[in-house]
C-alpha cells in the first residue's frame, strides 16, 4: 500500500505532523496497539511556554541550558522556546481545555524553572492533549489512522525490487497484530514519532510500550543516534507494590511539595541544593536515591498535605483519586515515592527541520535528540518540542514535496525460513533480565565496571535475541524485545564513552565534568 507520508506513532508528535501534512497530502498514521496509547498521553505536569508578562524567552532559555548542563545546542532551544506559546494557541483552537485564572491561562511551576510557565489540564494534561490531537486527525479524510500494528524495520533501498542499496527510506514494514501479516507500506516520505525506549529500565514511569523502536529502527537503517546515555530518572513515581509506574508530577513540589526522610521526618533537599525541591530533576533524582541508599529505605516521602485539602484536590484530582483508591490520603499523609526511569533524552539525530541522516526519514518528539534537551530535560520541555518539531518536519515535507520521488516496488516480507515459535519463554526471560541489570548497572549513578557488565550481557543476549528473531516469526512482543536489546546497548555505548559526570549521566570514575561539552554520536 502506498501513500504520500507516513507517519509511525500517534502521540503528539506523531498527530501534530499529520494535521499539518493531513491539509494537502494523503498521510497514514501507524501505532502499534490502540491509537495515542504511549506517553503523551500519561502526561501530567503541563506544556512550558512564556506567557506571562514578566517571564521572557531569554529566561526560559536559561533555564533550559541550565538544567540542559549546556550540552543542548542554542539554536534548537531558541528554535522551540520562541515557537511555544503559538503551538498553545494552536492547541487550544484545538479545544484542549487549559485551566484559566479569571481571563488567562493558569500557570503552575516545576523543577529547574525561574518562573511559573507551565500550562496545564488538572493534572492530565496529556489525556486532554491526546483527545484533542486524535479527533482533529480522525475528523480529516486525508488522514487514515491505522492502529494495532507494529512496525519491524524501515523499508530502504536494499529492501527495492531493483536493489540500489541506497540508503533512501521507502516506508515500513508492519505486522498487523490480529492477523499476524507483515505487510509493506510505501511512501515519499517516512516520519517516525514513535516515543522513547523507557521500558529498557526495570522501573519506569513510561507506557509498556516505550521500548526505542524508531531508535533502533533508524539505527539499524544506518541513521546516527546521540546522547543515549542520558535517561531521565523522575525523582517521585509512586511506590506501591501493585502499581509499579504512576507518576506523582513535578508540580506537587512545584506548588508546595517537600521530600521527607520517612525514618526522620527531615526535609533534606535544602541539604543537597539551594534550589530545595525546585532544582533541576536530576538534582532531586540523586538525592533521593542517595537518601534510599545510605538509610537503606525503600522509599522516600513526598508530603503536602500542609497545605489545604481543597487546594490539593483542586491542583492534583486525578493524583488525588488514584491515590485515594490505594489507601493513600495525600491531603492528610506523605506519599511514599522512588526515583524511575521517565524520559529518554537521547535518540535519533535530527536537524531544525526534523531530517535524519537518511533521505526521506523525518523523525519528532522523545525518540529524537534536537539539542534540546542537552544531558538533562526541563521539566515540561518535551510535549513542546513534539509540537514544534512535528509542525517543522511537516513544513519541510510540504516545501520540498516536487523533490520527493515516487516509491519504486519493493520486495514483500519474506517468511519462507521461519516457523512458529515453540519457545515463548526466551522472550520473557531476555525482557526481564535486560530491564533488571540496566536498572542495577546503568542506573543514577554508574562506574565503568559496572557499564562493562552490562555490556557483556548484552553481547551475549544479541545472540539469543538474533538467532531467535531469524528462526520464529514476528510477534509485537519479539519486536519489542530486538530493539530494547538494540536501545540497551545504545545506551551502554554511549555511556561508556563519555568520560566525564555531566548532567544526567553521573558515574563514580569520571565524577569531574569537562570544560566543553560534546555530544555522543554513535554512528552505525
Ligand atoms: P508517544 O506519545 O510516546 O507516542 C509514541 C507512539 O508511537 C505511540 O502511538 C506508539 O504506539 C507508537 N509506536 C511506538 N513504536 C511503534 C512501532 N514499532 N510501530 C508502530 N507504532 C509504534 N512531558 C511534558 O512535556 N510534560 C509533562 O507533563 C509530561 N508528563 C509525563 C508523564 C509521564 C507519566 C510520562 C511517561 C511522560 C511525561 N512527559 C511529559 C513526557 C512526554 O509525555 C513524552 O515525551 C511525549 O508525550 C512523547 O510524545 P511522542 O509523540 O514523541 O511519543
Ligand atoms: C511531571 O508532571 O512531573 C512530568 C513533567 C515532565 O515530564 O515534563
Amino acid at each position: 500500500m502506498t501513500y504520500d507520508v507516513i507517519i509511525v506513532g500517534s502521540g503528539a508528535a506523531g498527530l501534530t505532523a499529520a494535521l499539518a501534512l493531513g491539509e494537502h497530502l494523503e498521510v497514514l498514521v501507524v501505532a502499534k496497539g490502540a491509537q495515542g496509547t504511549g506517553s503523551t498521553l500519561w502526561a501530567q505536569g503541563g506544556i512550558a511556554a512564556v506567557l506571562d508578562s514578566g517571564d521572557t524567552f531569554e529566561e526560559h532559555i536559561r533555564d533550559t541550558m541550565v538544567a540542559g548542563a549546556g550540552l543542548n545546542r542554542l539554536e534548537t532551544v531558541e528554535f522551540v522556546i520562541e515557537r511555544a506559546p503559538l503551538a498553545i494557541e494552536r492547541l487550544t483552537e484545538l479545544g484542549v481545555p487549559f485551566n484559566m485564572e479569571g481571563n488567562a491561562l493558569h500557570l503552575t511551576r516545576e523543577g529547574g524553572h525561574s518562573h511559573r510557565r507551565i500550562v496545564h489540564v488538572d493534572d492530565a494534561t496529556g489525556r486532554a492533549v491526546q483527545d484533542a490531537l486524535l479527533k482533529a486527525a480522525e475528523a480529516n479524510p486525508n488522514i487514515t489512522l491505522l492502529g494495532g500494528h507494529a512496525c519491524i524495520d524501515l523499508i530502504t533501498g536494499r529492501h527495492e525490487l531493483r536493489y540500489s542499496g541506497s540508503g533512501r527510506v521507502w516506508g515500513v514494514y508492519a505486522l498487523d497484530e490480529a492477523t499476524g501479516r507483515v505487510e509493506a507500506y510505501t511512501a515519499r516520505a517516512t516520519v517516525l514519532a514513535t516515543g522513547g525506549a523507557g521500558r529498557c529500565y526495570l522501573f519506569s514511569t513510561a507506557p509498556r510500550g516505550a521500548t526505542g523502536d524508531g531508535i533502533a529502527m533508524a539505527w539499524r537503517a544506518g541513521a546516527r543516534v546521540s546522547n543515549m546515555e542520558m535517561m531521565q530518572f523522575h525523582p517521585t513515581c509512586l511506590y506501591n507494590l501493585d502499581v509499579k509506574n504512576f507518576l506523582i508530577t513535578e508540580a506537587v513540589r512545584g506548588e508546595g511539595g517537600h521530600l521527607l526522610n520517612p525514618r526522620t521526618g527531615h526535609r533534606y533537599m535544602p541539604d543537597y541544593d539551594e534550589r530545595a525541591e525546585l532544582a533541576p530533576r536530576d538534582v532531586v533524582a540523586r538525592a533521593n536515591d542517595a537518601e534510599i541508599k545510605r538509610d537503606g529505605l525503600d522509599y522516600v516521602h513526598l508530603d503536602i498535605s500542609h497545605k489545604p485539602p481543597e487546594f490539593v484536590k483542586h491542583h492534583f484530582p486525578t493524583i488525588y483519586e488514584k491515590l485515594l483508591g490505594l489507601g493513600i490520603d495525600m491531603t492528610k499523609e506523605p506519599i511514599p515515592v522512588v526515583p524511575a526511569q521517565h524520559y529518554t533524552c537521547g535518540g535519533i539525530v535530527i536537524d531544525l527541520n526534523g531530517r535524519t541522516d537518511l533521505p526521506g526519514l523525518y523523525a519528532a518528539g522523545e525518540c529524537t535528540e534536537s539539542g534540546l534537551h542537552g544531558a538533562n530535560r526541563l521539566a515540561s520541555n518535551s510535549l513542546l518540542e513534539c509540537f514544534v518539531f512535528g509542525e517543522a518536519a511537516a513544513a519541510d515535507i510540504l516545501a520540498h514535496w516536487d523533490a520527493f520521488d515516487e516509491p519504486p516496488p519493493v520486495r514483500g516480507w519474506d517468511e519462507s525460513r521461519v516457523t512458529n515459535s515453540d519457545e515463548e519463554v526466551i522472550i520473557k526471560q531476555n525482557w526481564t533480565e535486560i530491564r533488571r541489570f540496566m536498572w542495577n548497572y546503568v542506573g543514577i549513578v554508574r562506574t565503568t565496571r559496572r557499564l562493562e557488565r552490562a555490556q557483556h550481557r548484552i553481547k551475549m543476549l544479541r545472540d539469543e535475541v538474533d538467532d531467535y528473531y531469524g528462526h520464529f516469526r514476528v510477534s509485537t512482543d519479539l519486536i519489542e524485545l530486538r530493539n530494547l536489546l538494540e536501545c540497551a546497548g545504545l545506551i551502554v555505548n554511549s555511556a561508556l564513552k563519555r568520560h566525564e559526570s555531566r548532567g544526567l549521566h553521573y558515574t563514580l570514575d569520571f565524577p569531574r565534568t569537562l570544560p566543553m561539552p560534546r555530544d555522543t554520536v554513535l554512528l552505525p
